[in-house]
């Protein structure tokens, strides 16, 4: 990568493999900036639960994604708002998580949240993380990683997380829940979670993330 080239970095993945932290940590070491993708998937459930609809209703919960405003506070962590409303620890919720798949399976929801992810990307360098980054929201990437860990590997991840943030945790419901999470995210019809072809596939099971944050910084220097 030359200096000030623009650059746009895909992280894909499944459930728990790292994908987040390792992308926060490419931005902020770029000087670049990172959308969270997955996170405004877990708006538009949040908003759905905590409005009492139904997320199985697909035109109530595509009406809503299309009426309120996701936004991002500054930084490399940012805080998420919905509406004005800081829901950055809400959307992290088992309950937000059990539902988020329903909601990331509807057209109309992700029609309206890709829209706003090209938007981001038309502004300049950024990493993005999510499930059809390479595949779909920006096909044209110029550096497109699949990340991915065993299923035991990613559930002990998220349950030290879990842990680690007094939340209570318990990790045969954790793998079973990323398991069906990842299911449904691969089996939708509409821009399912894979590799792109062109997409550089890492196995982090065995891997630090500094190794792997290492490793991507290797291959954007490369590109
Ligand atoms: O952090 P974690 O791997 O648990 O998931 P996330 O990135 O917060 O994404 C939550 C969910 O949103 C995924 O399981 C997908 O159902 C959906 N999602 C998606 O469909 N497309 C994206 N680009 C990002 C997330």
């Amino acid at each position: 990568m030359e200096n000030n080239k623009l650059i746009h970095i895909a992280i894909d993945g499944p459930a728990g493999a790292g994908k987040s932290s390792v992308a926060r940590e490419i931005a902020t070491r770029l000087g670049i900036a990172y959308l969270d993708t997955g996170a405004m998937y877990r708006v538009v459930a949040y908003k759905a639960l905590s409005l009492g609809v139904s997320i199985r209703d697909e035109e109530q919960v595509t009406a809503l994604a299309g009426k309120i405003k996701i936004t991002f506070g500054p930084g490399g962590n940012p805080e998420v708002y919905c509406d004005g409303q800081n829901v950055t620890t809400e959307i992290r919720s088992p309950e937000v998580g059990r539902a988020v798949s329903v909601v990331a399976s509807y057209p109309g929801v992700r029609e309206c949240l890709v829209n706003l992810q090209r938007q981001e990307a038309a502004k300049g360098s950024v990493v993005m993380d999510g499930r059809d980054i390479g595949t779909y929201v920006l096909p044209q990437a110029e550096v497109k990683i699949f990340l991915t860990a065993s299923p035991a590997e990613r559930a002990k991840r998220r349950h030290r997380e879990n842990i680690l943030a007094g939340k209570e945790s318990n990790y045969e419901e954790v793998l079973a829940d990323i398991q069906k999470r990842d299911r449904m995210d691969m089996e939708r019809k509409h821009a399912p979670l894979k590799p792109a072809p062109d997409a550089i596939i890492l196995d982090t099971t065995d891997l630090s993330q500094q190794e792997v944050v290492e490793t991507i910084i290797k291959i954007v220097r490369e590109a």
